[in-house]
C-alpha cells in the first residue's frame, strides 16, 4: 500500500513558488521510504526502513534534524538527494559535473511529483546549466529503484563526472558485508565494521568482474541470514561501476552512514552537448528486519515479477565444454547427444569451438561462420538430431570479442576498442560496441547462425576485462560500449523472441541485474567442484533466485580444482539452481548413468518448488556445515540440503533449526536418497531417522531443530518436508 504525496493541490511544487513543506511517502510490503524538504528546500530521505503509517509522519518530520554541533556549520546538518559541499555535506557528492569554467553546484528543487508509487524530483544547479531528475520507485518486493537523468540546459559543453544514488542509513547499521572473488571462486563474502571514511568498491573492468561487490549489505552488528536489520544496494549495470559505504564523524543529517552506487566514469567520458542527457544505471536498494534472507526474499520477489522473467520449467541441460573442449566432430557430439537424451537432458548446448578457425582459444573469435573443416555440413545435422531427440539446441558465442588471428580483426582493425598499449587477454581484444556498424554486423552474424542452425539457447560469453583507453572527450567509451552491448542483446531477442540467453563471463564475472534484463540465467562460475559451488551458489542466491543460476554436475574429479567428490554431493549441489551437466557422458559407467537419470527425474519433480519458493539459510550451524533450503510460497512443502564441506571440532549432532516453515502445520519428513546416500562420520543416525518414512513433525518443533547426522566432509543430505494440514 502506498500513500500519495502531500504536495500542493495540483500535486506539483515549484521550489521558487514558496517554501511549503511536503512529504512523499512510498510504502510497500513492509517498507517505507519517506522524503521531505530539508532546510535548503531539497528533498531528503527522512526515513528508509520499517513501514510507517501516515500518522507517524508528523512526528518523523518534527524529529528529522540533528543538533547544531560545535565547530560546524551554524545550522542543523542535512543529507539531501543532491548532497554536496555547498550544503555543508563534506562526503562524496551525489552529482559531480562541470562546464569549462566551474563545478556545477548549489542545486535547488524545481519540480516534484509522485503518484504514490514513484517519486520524481528535478533539481537545477545555481547557474541553471543542468537539470537532474531523480526517480525513485518502490516495487512489489519493496525494492527501491533509484536512477538519475541529467540534461544539459546550456549552450555550452558539460562534463558529467559522477552521478550516484545515495541513501542514508541509521547509526545502528554498523557492520558491512560485500563480495570479492576471482575466476572459479566468485562471490566470496567479506565483512567488516563500518568506520569513518569511505569504503569504495570499483570495477574498471568494463564488466562487474569476478570480484564484483555484487550486493553491498550494511546491518546491525552480527546480522546473519535470519537475524538483524539490513540495508542493501545493487547496481543494475554491466559496465564500470562503484559502490560505496561512507561515514563521516558528523553523520549525514540525523542519519549516520551513506550507502549507494553509480557508474564509474572516466574524466570527460560523458560529455553533454546542449540538450544532451545522461541517464544513470538503476541502483536497487532493499531493507529487511529479518536478516539477509529478508533482503533475498525482497529481491527474488522483485526479480520474479519482471515481465521477462522465465516462467517455463527450466530445462535440464548438458553443456559440452568440459566434456570435449575444442575437440568437435559430428560423431562424438551426436553420441553425446544420444546419451544425454537417454538420461533425461532437455537442452544440449554446444560450447566454444564450432566456428571458423577456432581450434583453440588463440584464433577465430569474430568469425561467426561454421567451421567447414570440422562441420562440413554445418551445424544442422547435430541440431536436427538434438531436436529429434526432443531436446533444445544451444550454442556458444562470445560476441564482443575478437582474436587478432581472425578475418574480422584483419579486415576491420578499426573496430577494436582502443587500448594503449594493446593488451591481449586470452589472446583476444574487445570490439567497440559503441560503433553502430559493429553492433549491426555482430547481430546479423548471430541472427544468421541462430536461424540457420535452429538455435534455441545462446550461451553469451565475455572472457576478458576491458582496458579501453578513452577515445577523446565525450566519447562515452565504456558507457557507450555497454549500451551498445545491451542494444545487441535487445535486437537479438527482438528477432528471436523465443530464444533464451545465458550471461557468462569466464564464469560469473557479469552476473548483474543490468544484463539480466536481456538474459535468462547467469553462469555462476566455471567451477563445478561442489565444495566451492555450495558457497558460490549460496552467495549468488542472496540476490538472484535459483532458477537464474546455472549449476552443473561435472565428473568425479573437478576440472578446475582436481578435487574428487561423490556423485550424490555433486548432484544435490546442482539441484539448487538451473541444473545441468558438464561431463563427457561417453565415459560414464552404467551405474553413473543410472544415478544421473535418477537425478534428472528428481530435478523434474522438484523444480516447480525449487524455482518458485523462498530461499532460506540456517544460521549458527556447526562450522564446516551449511543448511539451506527452498520453502514453497504457501509453506506446505520444502526441500533442504544439510551439507558438510569440511570436518569440524563438534563431536555431536545438536538440534539444527529448520527455518522458514509454518509452525502451525505438520510436516512429513523424508530423506531423499535417489541420488545416493550421504556417507556418515558416526556410529548410528539420530533415532528419528531410522523410521523417517513415518515421521511427522510440526513446524514449531522443526523450528526448534532436528538433530541431523554427522556427515563426512564432502557430503550432502537432502530433506523433503511435505504437509497436508492447513495453516
Ligand atoms: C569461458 C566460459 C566457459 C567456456 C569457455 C569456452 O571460460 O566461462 O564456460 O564456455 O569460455 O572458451
Amino acid at each position: 500500500m502506498t500513500s500519495s504525496i502531500k504536495l500542493h493541490a495540483d500535486q506539483k511544487v515549484r521550489a521558487d513558488a514558496d517554501d511549503a513543506a511536503f512529504t512523499v511517502h512510498l510504502r510497500k510490503a513492509g517498507t517505507s521510504v519517506v522524503f521531505a524538504r530539508d532546510i535548503f528546500g531539497l528533498p531528503a530521505v527522512v526515513h528508509w526502513g520499517a513501514e510507517l503509517s501516515d500518522a507517524d509522519l508528523p512526528g518523523l518530520l518534527a524529529t528529522s534534524q540533528p543538533a547544531v554541533m560545535n565547530s560546524s556549520i551554524d545550522i542543523p546538518r542535512t543529507f539531501s538527494i543532491a548532497a554536496g559541499r555547498t550544503f555543508g555535506w563534506s562526503g562524496t557528492p551525489t552529482l559531480k559535473a562541470h562546464d569549462d569554467d566551474v563545478q556545477l553546484e548549489g542545486f535547488t528543487l524545481v519540480d516534484a511529483d509522485s503518484d504514490g508509487a514513484e517519486a520524481r524530483f528535478a533539481v537545477r544547479d545555481a547557474g541553471e546549466t543542468v537539470e537532474a531528475v531523480f526517480t525513485y520507485r518502490l516495487d512489489v518486493g519493496a525494492i527501491l529503484h533509484a536512477s538519475i537523468e541529467i540534461e544539459n540546459l546550456s549552450p555550452r559543453w558539460v562534463d558529467v563526472d559522477a552521478v550516484r544514488a545515495l541513501m542514508p542509513l541509521p547509526a545502528r547499521a554498523s557492520e558491512l558485508m560485500d563480495f570479492t572473488g576471482r575466476w572459479t571462486h566468485e562471490r566470496h563474502p567479506q565483512r567488516s565494521e563500518v568506520r569513518d571514511g569511505t569504503w569504495i568498491r570499483s570495477s574498471r573492468r568494463g564488466r562487474p568482474g569476478h570480484d564484483s561487490s555484487f550486493l553491498t549489505l550494511v546491518g546491525t552488528p552480527g546480522f546473519s541470514f535470519r537475524v538483524g536489520e539490513v540495508w542493501a544496494a545493487h547496481i543494475a549495470w554491466s559496465g564500470n561501476q562503484e559502490t560505496l559505504v561512507e561515514r563521516l564523524p558528523e553523520g549525514a543529517g540525523v542519519h549516520r552512514t551513506v550507502l549507494g552506487a553509480g557508474e564509474l566514469l572516466d574524466a570527460g567520458e560523458v560529455g553533454l552537448a546542449p540538450h544532451d542527457t545522461y541517464r544513470s544505471p538503476t541502483v536497487m536498494f532493499a531493507w529487511s528486519d529479518t536478516g539477509i534472507d529478508g533482503i533475498t526474499a525482497r529481491f527474488h520477489t522483485s526479480i520474479r515479477s519482471r515481465p521477462q522473467h522465465p516462467r517455463s520449467p527450466r530445462p535440464l541441460l548438458l553443456n559440452t565444454w568440459e566434456a570435449v573442449y575444442f575437440d568437435h566432430d559430428l560423431d562424438t557430439l551426436t553420441n553425446l547427444a544420444d546419451i544425454s537424451a537417454e538420461v533425461g537432458v532437455e537442452r544440449f548446448v554446444l560450447d566454444d569451438g564450432w566456428f571458423h578457425g577456432r581450434r583453440s582459444d588463440t584464433a577465430g573469435l569474430g568469425d561467426w561462420h561454421v567451421d567447414k573443416t570440422v562441420w562440413p555440413d554445418g551445424l544442422r545435422p547435430l541440431s536436427d538430431r538434438v531436436h529429434a531427440l526432443g531436446m533444445q539446441f544451444g550454442l556458444w558465442f562470445e560476441p564482443e570479442m575478437v582474436n587478432p588471428d581472425s578475418d574480422l580483426a584483419r579486415e576491420h582493425p578499426e573496430w577494436i576498442l582502443r587500448e594503449l598499449p594493446i593488451l591481449e587477454s586470452r589472446h583476444q581484444h574487445v570490439l567497440d560496441f559503441s560503433r553502430e556498424e559493429v553492433v549491426t554486423f555482430i547481430v546479423d552474424r548471430l541472427d544468421d547462425i541462430i536461424a540457420a542452425a535452429g538455435v534455441d539457447f545462446v550461451k553469451w560469453d565475455h572472457n576478458r576485462d576491458l582496458h579501453a583507453a578513452l577515445g577523446g572527450r565525450g566519447s562515452r567509451q565504456v558507457h557507450s560500449h555497454t549500451h551498445g552491448v545491451y542494444r545487441a542483446f535487445e535486437e537479438i531477442r527482438r528477432r528471436h523472441p523465443h530464444l533464451e540467453i545465458e550471461s557468462c563471463a569466464s564464469g560469473g564475472a557479469r552476473a548483474d541485474l543490468g544484463i539480466l534484463q536481456f538474459t535468462d540465467r547467469v553462469w555462476a562460475s566455471d567451477c563445478n567442484d561442489p565444495v566451492e559451488r555450495q558457497q558460490i551458489q549460496r552467495w549468488t542466491q542472496t540476490l538472484l533466485p535459483p532458477e537464474l543460476i546455472g549449476a552443473h554436475v561435472g565428473p568425479a574429479e573437478s576440472h578446475t580444482t582436481h578435487r574428487h567428490a561423490d556423485f550424490s554431493f555433486r548432484a544435490v549441489t546442482a539441484l539448487f539452481g538451473h541444473a545441468g551437466l558438464e561431463w563427457d557422458l561417453r565415459g560414464a559407467s552404467a551405474e553413473e548413468l543410472t544415478a544421473i537419470t535418477a537425478w534428472t527425474t528428481l530435478y523434474r519433480e522438484l523444480r516447480g518448488l525449487l524455482h518458485a519458493g523462498t530461499t532460506v539459510r540456517g544460521d549458527a550451524v556447526d562450522s564446516g556445515t551449511l543448511l539451506h533450503g527452498i520453502v514453497s510460497p504457501d509453506r506446505s512443502e520444502a526441500v533442504f540440503a544439510w551439507v558438510r564441506t569440511e570436518t569440524s571440532t563438534t563431536a555431536h549432532s545438536p538440534r539444527v533449526q529448520i527455518p522458514g516453515l509454518d509452525s502451525a502445520r505438520s510436516y512429513r519428513v523424508r530423506v531423499r536418497e535417489e541420488v545416493g546416500r550421504a556417507s556418515r562420520h558416526q556410529i548410528a543416525d539420530p533415532a528419528w531417522l531410522d523410521d523417517s518414512s513415518e515421521l511427522t513433525l510440526t513446524g514449531a518443533v522443526l523450528a526448534q531443530g532436528l538433530p541431523l547426522p554427522v556427515l563426512n566432509p564432502g557430503q550432502a543430505l537432502l530433506l523433503h518436508f511435505t504437509s497436508d494440514t492447513e495453516a
